[in-house]
């Protein structure tokens, strides 16, 4: 979909979205559009339920004295209220009502936005983001989709003051867009065509951007002593990576220490030798939503030139069960030389990450360090699919975290740390066992990754297992990958970690 800016002036072609503040239905927009349209806007009004609250779409077909084939009242709820994120999910909101209506053409009118305190140019832009994020679909495989169901819409237009200005932010916010469609598109694909490998060479393109693209293989991995992410491989036949990822947007100028993002990358969990239930189990396909997440901020963050220095890790395996599998009961040794008994094949996300920080660690010296991970049932049953769980070491970095949840809609929600959780893990057969007892899974898990943070190191832990996939359409995806945490981080690194 074509996406631009223009001042105001009558539309042509097409369908026309006017936005209405819950309550305001005599605002001067709607007095403007009765003029035209000889009072249908008004009448239209009294004759539905549409009051202007956030989600409400009301269409008027054909509308009386004007070009455009439809009229659209977008409801936006409390004008006070409404910030960019409600501006985001009400042009994400008319563009899935108008996606396969038909119209070619869709025109925001974007200075009906009356008593909203967001700059112009900003909610401009935001409106054509919610509706770029939105129009997001995963369909390489749908060979036979009717032509009538596809979607219509080839352009939009956003009517603003300053159409330059509003273009210039509206640059900056479809930047961060793409590395969320590129992790949409990791997160979607199957397990037969993500596998490590493929991963790895997808991330490669980043190398387009000015990131520095490392991958380890099986050898490499073993020589440096990832025994706790092989012993999870071992059963594939697919072979195990390690993503790297380096971007520097300082010019060498900046802080030595870079902030470095690790993401859990399973491209297949079937829980290995304790092998999960069949039914929904073709969901695990999306077991490495937290490195698709890091690669899509790797991508955001380069894309927009951010002026900072990040590095992103991915451990990318496939769990599964074969000949070659790791046994319940088998004792692996980490990178940091640390063993682990292995109880339970399916807490395996653990046992990749914890070899892949440690790394992190040792080699980039981070001051800070975030890593994103699908990595307990438990945290879905805790938060369900509407904030990712989190877990840290540092208020301060829990607060910057936080903030950026709220600024970008990938919201956290804090959970606790302590002793007492950390001893559930100790084991008389290694240093540590992989499980706990069955209560507070999501906190013993992220304890165990704890204990491969280094001292002076601000860490968090982001359970994203609730987050990454919806089965339900959004304001701002369809049913499918979500693109979670991509946002989140880009929005972190820009409000803490960028020469302004
Ligand atoms: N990838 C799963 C976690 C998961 C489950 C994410 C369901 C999304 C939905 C993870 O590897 C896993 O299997 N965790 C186990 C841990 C348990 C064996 C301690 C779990 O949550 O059941
Ligand atoms: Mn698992
Ligand atoms: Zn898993």
């Amino acid at each position: 979909m074509k996406i631009s800016f223009d001042t105001a002036g009558s539309v042509k072609n097409g369908a026309l979205a006017v936005f209405v503040s819950q309550g305001a239905l005599q605002s001067s927009a709607i007095q403007t559009l009765d003029t035209t349209t000889g009072g249908q806007a008004s009448r239209a009004l009294r004759s539905s339920r549409f009051n202007g609250e956030a989600g409400q779409v009301l269409e008027i077909l054909a509308p009386a004295g004007m070009e455009a084939s439809r009229l659209v009242l977008v409801g936006l709820g409390n004008a006070a209220k409404t910030g960019m994120l409600e501006l985001e999910k009400a042009g994400g909101t008319v563009y899935a009502r108008l996606a396969a209506s038909g119209e070619t053409a869709l025109t925001l009118d974007a200075t009906s936005l009356e008593g909203v305190g967001v700059a112009a140019d900003e909610a401009a832009a935001r409106l054509a983001l919610g509706a770029l994020l939105r129009s997001y679909r995963f369909d390489r495989y749908r060979t036979k989709e009717p032509a009538n169901k596809k979607p219509s819409l080839e352009s939009l237009t956003v009517q603003t003051g300053d159409p330059q200005a509003a273009q210039r932010v509206y640059e900056r916010l479809a930047a961060v867009a793409e590395g969320v469609f590129f992790t949409r598109d990791l997160v979607s694909e199957p397990g037969n065509v993500i596998y490590p490998k493929s991963f790895a060479e997808r991330a490669q393109s980043l190398t387009e951007l000015g990131v520095k693209v490392e991958v380890l293989g099986e050898a490499q991995l073993r020589e440096l002593g990832f025994g706790a992410l092989l012993g999870v491989s071992q059963g594939s036949a697919n072979e195990p990576q390690v993503v790297i990822m380096e971007y520097d947007g300082t010019n060498g100028e900046g802080d030595a220490a870079p902030v470095v993002f690790v993401g859990k990358g399973v491209t297949f969990d079937t829980g290995g030798i304790s092998i999960k239930p069949a039914a929904g189990m073709e969901g695990m396909k999306w077991d490495m939503g937290g490195a698709g997440a890091v690669v899509g901020a790797m991508r955001a963050i380069a894309a927009r030139k951010a002026k900072c220095r990040v590095v992103g890790l991915c451990g990318m395996v496939e769990n599964m069960p074969s000949g070659t599998a790791q046994r319940p009961g088998d004792v692996v040794t980490s990178y940091n030389g640390q063993t682990i008994e292995v109880i339970n094949t399916d807490a395996e996300g653990r046992l990749v990450l914890c070899d892949v920080m440690a790394y992190a660690q040792d080699r980039y010296k981070p001051k800070v360090m975030v890593d994103l991970a699908t990595l307990t049932g438990a945290m879905v049953i805790s938060l369900g699919h509407e904030y990712a769980g989190m877990f840290s070491n540092d208020d301060t970095l829990a607060a910057q975290l936080d903030a950026a949840g709220k600024a970008s809609g990938d919201k956290l929600w804090r959970f606790p740390l302590g002793e007492a959780y950390d001893k559930l893990i100790n084991t008389p057969g290694a240093d540590m066992k992989n499980v706990g007892p069955r209560e507070a899974g999501s906190i013993t898990a992220a304890q165990f990754l704890k204990r491969f943070v280094k001292d002076g190191v601000s860490w968090a832990h982001l359970d994203v297992a609730g987050t990454v996939w919806s089965d339900k359409d959004g304001a701002l995806w369809e049913k499918g990958a979500t693109g979670y945490g991509v946002r989140l981080l880009d929005q972190f690194i820009a409000d803490n970690y960028e020469a302004k």
